[in-house]
């Protein structure tokens, strides 16, 4: 909002858009350089003047109004102060009166983002791999939830290509056809066992090769077996997705666009873009210096990248979307530069909404895993191991907890301090980074973790229990809490700092980086943290209590809508 007051003002003075003054202010992070400042030097090209120049002449003409104190002009930069006075209760009541609903907008409004996220394989176990695009993508979509963005949410799930005659295969030569329960461990197994048998055997291989071309020509009872491996499979991811608290909208994978490789195919021959190169179709990309994308091979299987160029089709027609995100590991980079082009070279303008959002490998450290088959960790495993570590941990650092709440309650505060554990950790370092997933130190309670952020949030439900104690009314947007008695550097700073929140969240959806809003949610703790270790918020001074009591208040809606934005639900008790 206040931003925009200063774009507004600076706009009435300059022959320069919104969005250009937009993209020149900035935010010092030393407050003597003001509250905003705007750049000049990037401005000395278009007005052919010096910045410093351009900056005195300008601020000259800039006159303070409403919630700007003064305009000063420094060394190139117009730096603008703003006045506490006024900005503090305006912010408070905005605060006070949206609730953890604070900081949304409706910038979206009217648009689609299509998010393609965790999109594990079928019949392979979930492992710790596909974590970080689970967690990423079920933050990116509440970020843009909150954006007013409607969200489509999709799993991609691998359930296609040629392994899956062999699987069948494997299944026909040593499974149990009786109709006991199997698991993605059996079906791995099977996986397995076919490699090792089929090194020596090419009669396993031709097998494998004519059930997939089976599954391919639909045949009722490899469709079957098929499907049944599939449900599997969603039936085990599903466990994990509710242990996490992530959902979907659809679970497409790429079987689903089975039915439009054709059309894609066809589409690639009619543009001239299809070439056989050594008795496969492919796409030559040399010319942009990328490998050749394979579309099919020889024995006519389509492949993956075709069948992400067909997915992302049906996304553009079926969504018309603003933007199309894939939240996939660094490892695939060069697949979407690949099809990506491709599209583009088919004329779909559309491609340039489309957006890889990668990121870096999980480190795993600290505790052994005890991996039950393979190398795979199991994420299930790491997330009920967590689990466990977080009652160990809670029952040191809280063991007053049982004497408070249920048994019950505190089985599922201990889950939420665990698996809030694991996703701010995967998500409080800029996304490209590799993580290190070592559970002493996501667990602990200080330092940059999911359980100090989850323990400022109780700490500050706790204080409306503690005011009403002493018998004060904590305040409600009605209750009038005087917030103009909010004077202190490091109560401003704080008000200052919720009036960012909006924007925060809307440069985390630009950048893709859930960590935008977790580092920003740090900030705001410690400085509440030192703020309630240095003054008394409830004291004999009913006035400027209830007005402290008010910040601490917006401050909760804050670390509320900020968890939640990250995926993880905020605890009212620990
Ligand atoms: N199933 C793939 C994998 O595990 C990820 C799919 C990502 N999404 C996509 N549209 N390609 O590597």
């Amino acid at each position: 909002m206040l931003r925009k007051k200063i774009v507004k003002l600076i706009k009435d003075q300059v022959d320069l858009t919104a969005d250009e003054i937009e993209s020149l202010l900035e935010k010092p992070s030393d407050g003597g350089k003001g509250d905003y400042a705007l750049a000049c030097f990037k401005l000395a090209k278009k007005l052919k003047k010096a910045p410093t120049k351009i900056a005195v002449e300008l601020a000259a003409r800039l006159k303070p109004t409403g919630l700007i104190r003064e305009i000063k002009s420094v060394a190139g930069y117009i730096n603008f102060f703003v006045d506490p006075d006024k900005l503090v209760p305006l912010v408070m009541d905005e605060i006070l009166k949206a609730g953890d609903q604070y900081g949304r907008s409706d910038v979206g409004q009217g648009k689609t983002v299509v998010i393609d996220y965790s999109s594990p394989n079928i019949a392979k176990p979930f492992g710790i791999g596909h974590l970080r695009s689970t967690v990423i993508g079920h933050s990116l979509y509440k970020i843009y939830t909150a954006l007013g963005y409607r969200c489509v949410g999709i799993n991609h799930l691998g359930d296609w290509g040629t392994q899956f005659g062999k699987l069948i295969e494997a299944f026909k030569q040593w499974g149990d056809s009786s109709d006991k329960d199997l698991t993605v461990s059996d079906l791995n197994n099977l996986y397995i066992k076919f490699h090792e048998a089929g090194q020596s055997d090419d009669s396993l291989k031709e097998k494998a090769r004519q059930w997939f071309k089976k599954l391919e020509d639909g045949d009722p009872e490899t469709t079957r077996l098929w499907s049944r491996f599939r449900e599997i499979s969603i039936k085990e991811f599903e466990r994990v997705y509710r242990l996490l608290g992530v959902q979907f909208d659809h679970y497409q994978g790429e079987a689903f666009y089975n039915k439009f490789v054709e059309k894609t195919v066809q589409q690639l021959d009619q543009k001239g873009l299809l070439k056989l190169s050594a008795g496969a179709y492919i796409v030559d990309l040399k010319k942009y210096g990328l490998p050749p994308c394979l579309i099919k091979k020889k024995d006519e299987a389509a492949l993956y990248a075709t069948r992400d160029i067909a997915a992302a089709i049906h996304r553009a027609e079926t969504y018309q979307f603003h933007k199309l995100i894939y939240v996939v590991g660094s490892d695939q980079k060069l697949h979407f530069r690949q099809f990506f082009k491709v599209l583009e070279l088919m004329g779909y303008d559309w491609v340039r909404n489309c957006v890889h959002v990668d990121f870096g490998l999980v480190r795993f450290k600290g505790a052994k895993m005890s991996t039950r088959k393979g190398q795979t960790i199991l994420l299930e495993d790491v997330l009920n191991k967590t689990i466990e570590l977080s009652r160990k941990v809670m029952a040191e650092r809280v063991p007053e907890l049982k004497d408070k709440v249920t048994s019950g309650q505190a089985e599922s505060i201990t889950r939420e301090v665990g698996i809030g554990a694991v996703i701010f950790n995967d998500l409080k370092n800029r996304r490209i980074k590799d993580t290190d997933f070592n559970w002493d130190q996501m667990l602990s309670f200080t330092g940059e973790t999911g359980p100090y952020l989850q323990y400022t949030h109780v700490r500050l439900v706790s204080l409306r229990r503690k005011a009403e104690a002493a018998g004060i009314k904590m305040a409600d947007p009605d209750a009038g809490a005087k917030t103009e008695l909010l004077k202190l550097p490091a109560e401003i700073r704080l008000v200052k700092k919720f009036n960012d929140f909006s924007e925060v969240i809307q440069r985390a959806a630009r950048e893709y980086e859930p960590s935008v809003v977790t580092n920003y949610l740090l900030e705001m703790a410690s400085l509440f943290n030192r703020y309630y270790s240095e003054h008394r918020i409830i004291s004999d001074d009913s006035a400027l209590s209830q007005a402290r009591l008010g910040l601490c208040r917006g401050l909760k809606h804050i670390m509320h809508h900020g968890l939640s934005l990250l995926g993880i639900i905020p605890l009212e008790e620990m």
